[in-house]
């Protein structure tokens, strides 16, 4: 990128990081003009100390809340309507989404068909900037150190009855305030805390090394591989270590704000797929396939690999690029080793079912609006070889 290049980068109005950060959603609510507010979060996280303070703290400010707690995990078209009917019979004004990747999706898809008119299918309008600039305001709260969902503009919407699960991308979806409180992610237990960090961790390396990277998401996605590289293995080992918790808070929604200006590239777009054939979970899913995605890259871009890896720890200043790369590849294998994720043949798959479904993966994959940001590309035959390499 030359300094005459254009770019531009969308993120919400405000951002509050730190312990105690809920602490400022009722002031924020109003400035926002909302005086009755929907809950959205999932049965798990009810009685969340998160959901109580959120609840305590809007009641105790005179605004009206109500809990919708109806969301499943890879939140479905279903749940969106069903929170759409919670909405209208609370009267709200506005949205707080409370939990991981999954409420704070379905509460953006909630926002964005909350002032329709006659009701539209979220699946159709899959892809970029197709949902139209009207929305509902929506506070994120997030819980998990991961999607960074409180931060992007995208939302992923899954159909059980179609088979498929689809990425949205648009301003509306861009909640209009996200408040990261790290002591909320304390209660997750280590397999949640891996799979969700690795996934923070891949936004990062694929926002560097995405075609369209800026450098604004260059310097967020530096600083997210600086505050979870070191991190995310202490965290799986020692759940109530705080600052690594506050670590992996802020690098997530680094990490999110960086993927999501410079979108998602070829691990998410091979990632998803995988989802919905073999219900890997979708961190663990971005996880598996990170290593061969940058041993597959490093040619296009050995500088790009080369800082991510060194911000992550992964090697050092006087490790000349094309080594850095190398660096990267072996950590990545002894990291997700290290956090208990195994390779894709450790998720029960029938090698069979597999090799049945690398085709069809691969034409997913394809048609995902993720591989074409890669920086390099890969066609179908060599998205086959890479899910081999997983395996
Ligand atoms: N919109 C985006 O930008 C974006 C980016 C990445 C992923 N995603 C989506 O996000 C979803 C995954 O989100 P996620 O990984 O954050 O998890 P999640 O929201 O799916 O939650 C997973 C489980 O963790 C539990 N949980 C959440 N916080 C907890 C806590 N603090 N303590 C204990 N348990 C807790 C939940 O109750 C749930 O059972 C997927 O649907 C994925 O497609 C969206
Ligand atoms: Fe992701």
């Amino acid at each position: 990128m030359t300094a005459l290049d254009t770019f531009d980068v969308v993120l919400p109005q405000r951002v509050v990081v730190g312990a105690g950060a809920t602490a400022r959603l009722p002031q924020l609510a109003q400035r926002l003009g909302l005086r009755r507010l929907l809950v959205v979060t999932d049965p798990g996280l009810r009685e969340h100390p998160a959901v109580h303070a959120v609840v305590a703290g809007l009641e105790a400010a005179g605004l009206a809340a109500a809990i919708f707690d109806a969301v499943q995990v890879d939140p479905t078209v279903g749940n969106v309507a069903d929170g759409v009917d919670a909405l209208r019979a609370h009267a709200a004004d506005g949205i707080v989404a409370v939990g991981g990747g999954s409420p704070i999706d379905a509460a953006k898809g909630i926002a964005a068909l909350a002032l329709d008119d006659q009701p539209r299918d979220l699946i159709a309008l899959a892809g970029f900037d197709n949902v139209g600039g009207r929305a509902l305001p929506l506070i994120a709260v997030p819980t998990t150190a991961g999607s960074g969902s409180e931060v992007t503009r995208a939302a992923v919407i899954a159909d059980p009855a179609r088979q498929i699960k689809v990425p949205l991308y648009d301003d509306a979806l861009l909640p209009a305030v996200a408040l990261v409180d790290p002591l909320h992610t304390l209660t997750m237990p280590p397999r949640l805390t891996a799979e969700v960090g690795i996934d923070a961790l891949v936004h990062a390396v694929e926002a560097m090394t995405s075609k369209v990277a800026s450098p604004v998401t260059d310097q967020f996605a530096l600083e997210a591989a600086r505050l979870i590289g070191p991190s995310l293995a202490r965290v799986y080992a020692q759940p109530d270590d705080e600052a690594a918790r506050a670590a992996m808070a802020f690098g997530a929604t680094l990490a999110g704000a960086a993927i999501s200006n410079a979108t998602i590239a070829l691990v998410h777009g091979m990632a998803r797929p995988l989802g919905a054939h073999f219900h890997v979970p979708h961190g663990a899913a971005t996880g598996i396939l990170l290593a061969p995605v940058v041993r597959f890259g490093l040619g296009a871009a050995p500088e790009r690999y080369a800082a991510i890896a060194r911000a992550a720890g992964a090697a050092g200043s006087e490790d000349p690029d094309g080594e850095a790369g190398e660096l990267l590849v072996a950590w990545l294998d002894a990291l997700t080793a290290q956090i208990g994720i195994p390779r894709l043949s450790g998720y029960g798959i029938a090698p069979d079912a597999f090799e049945a479904a690398l085709g069809p993966m691969a034409d997913a994959a394809l048609a995902s609006n993720g591989p074409e940001f890669n920086c390099r590309e890969a066609d179908r035959e060599q998205i086959v070889a890479l899910y081999r390499e997983a395996w």
